[in-house]
């Protein structure tokens, strides 16, 4: 997760620096993989939980690890259109991705 978080904290230095939109997409598409590849790491806390309950929250952490996956790529979408307010609002979205994922698992 260090590897998302610099890529965001990169992303959200130059949000607004449209001449930089071609790396910020570039940066997006590779949080967007970390982020797919990090759903593989489930907390230890939810594996020892007994099996009934393993699943309902593994299912949740795959699920908030995929909408944040999903909200990388759109953020690398709006920066390849320009669309920096869109940018702003899905780094927003992201933010409290994080926020939420770390009040439920972390
Ligand atoms: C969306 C952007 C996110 C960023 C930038 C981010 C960043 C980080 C960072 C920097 C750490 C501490 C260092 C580390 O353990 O690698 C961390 C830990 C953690 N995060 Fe995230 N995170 C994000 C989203 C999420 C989401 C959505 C979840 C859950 C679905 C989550 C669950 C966790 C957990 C469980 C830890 C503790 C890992 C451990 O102690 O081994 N994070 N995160």
């Amino acid at each position: 997760m260090k590897l998302m978080q610099a890529r965001l904290k990169t992303i959200s230095k130059q949000a607004t620096d449209t001449a930089k939109n071609g790396e910020s997409a570039r940066l997006a598409d590779e949080f967007a993989q970390i982020t797919e590849a990090t759903k593989a790491l489930i907390p230890g806390e939810v594996d020892r939980l007994p099996a009934s309950e393993r699943e309902i929250r593994k299912d949740l952490y795959e699920s908030m690890m995929d909408d944040s996956a999903n909200l990388g790529l759109k953020l690398a979408e709006a920066f390849r259109i320009n669309d920096n307010t869109k940018a702003a609002d899905l780094l927003k979205r992201l933010l409290k991705a994080k926020k939420d994922g770390h009040a439920e698992f972390k």
